[in-house]
């Protein structure tokens, strides 16, 4: 019965992990170079290194009911299966501990504790990776965000503080309040360790994270199996994940499409069509959420950042998806292909599908002007004009 398969396959594997913590206790009773002993036991092949290891390799998948919609190749990258915090920021938060920690501004278990303003994924990474690593983590979050990822935080460790939203020139805005309290750690005597701001809307860490990574997969997973990109269809919390993947795949394949998926509520469409962030759902009084007024958390944008900036040039196209769409995509997603994602992976799959259709109508328009030229010696663009 696949029930007790399961059971089994879950016994066996915890009884290995109880296993290594007996091996890795005495290891450390006869060495006292805990580094030297997590190394070797890296340099066994069939073995990875802690959670870390769990992060990037992300497999590419085809979302079959929308690619039958649209006979387009709509494909996924799976960056739930990140194995930290379960999403791409698993790959931002590694990227900033290890540039933190060569550049000696991190030291573990010496009481260093991380600090971040988020909407809660990078928190939770974070956290996440912060526990594996020897540090604390004080997480600053808007209140009106949802309150299991505060709650998952708490769970992990961390300290998790919900402000109520303020605009960015505030100090008392979440991302200028982590800032602050990373300083006043570092600068208190009496406290143990240091402070780091992460710094995730800012640091090009998180960028290099996308380019080195997702950018990089994206593009040798579709190769190996001997088909182009045609587009890449992203939204943006910080930029990082845009800007990152358009500046490696452009790199490989200049002619790629590059298009933001924007919720509602968020200034980026509009920073992309016209080159102003403000959008008329941005109104004062109109607005049911502090920062950017729409149900998807994670995405979306009412200011500028470097990370969005570094790649914003790449950006070919912008389409606005409505939390309706958004959450219809959802529910799509789940009952037609069993996968349940949140509302901006939604949002990006209900833009892919935009897209798609956007796509085919050029060609058919393109072969539509063809056939007419052939047929009537002429442009049909000229229909209608006059002499
Ligand atoms: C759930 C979720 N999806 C997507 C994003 C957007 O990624 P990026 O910050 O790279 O633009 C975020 C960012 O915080 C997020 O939390």
């Amino acid at each position: 019965m696949p029930y007790d398969t399961h059971h089994v396959v879950g016994a066996f594997i915890g009884g290995i992990a109880v296993t290594y913590t007996i091996y890795e206790l005495s290891s450390r009773l006869r060495r006292s170079d805990q580094q030297q002993s997590h190394e070797s036991l890296a340099a066994r092949p069939q073995y990875k290194l802690g959670i870390e290891s769990t992060i990037g390799n992300t497999p590419l998948i085809v979302i079959k009911s929308l690619s039958e919609a649209t006979g387009c190749t709509i494909l996924a990258k799976c960056e739930f299966l990140n194995g930290a915090g379960n999403s791409p920021k698993d790959r931002v938060a590694l990227s900033i501990i290890n540039r933190a920690e060569e550049e000696g501004l991190l030291t573990p278990y010496s009481g260093d504790t991380i600090y971040e303003g988020t909407v809660g994924s990078t928190g939770i990474s974070l956290a996440t990776l912060s526990r594996a690593r020897g540090y604390s983590a004080h997480i600053i979050m808007p209140s009106d965000q949802a309150h299991e990822k505060s709650d998952l935080l708490r769970k992990l460790g961390a300290r998790v503080d919900r402000v109520t939203p303020a605009p960015i020139v505030d100090q008392s805005h979440f991302v200028n309040r982590a800032r602050n309290l990373a300083r006043e750690h570092t600068a208190d005597p009496d406290r143990a360790g240091r402070g780091l701001f992460a710094d995730q809307f800012e640091t090009d860490a998180n960028w290099k994270a996308h380019f080195e990574g997702t950018g990089r997969e994206i593009f040798e997973q579709a190769s190996a199996e001997g088909g182009g990109v045609d587009a890449f269809v992203a939204g943006a919390g910080t930029g990082g994940t845009i800007s990152g993947c358009a500046m490696y795949l452009r790199g490989k394949l200049p002619d790629i499409r590059i298009v933001l998926a924007d919720p509602q509520g968020s200034g980026l469409y509009n920073k992309v069509k016209h080159g102003v962030m403000f959008h008329g759902l941005e109104r004062e009084g109109t607005r049911r959420r502090a920062q950017v007024d729409t149900v998807v958390e994670g995405i979306g944008l009412t200011r500028s950042t470097k990370n969005f900036e570094v790649g914003s040039e790449l950006v070919d196209d912008a389409v606005k998806v409505t939390d309706d769409q958004a959450r219809r995509m959802a529910r799509w997603l789940c009952e037609k292909d069993g996968i349940f994602v949140g509302s901006s992976s939604s949002v990006n799959c209900k833009f892919a599908v935009y897209d798609c259709f956007a796509m085919l109508l050029g060609i058919l328009v393109k072969y539509a002007n063809i056939w007419y030229r052939l047929r009537c010696g002429q442009d049909s663009s000229a229909v209608g004009s006059r002499p």
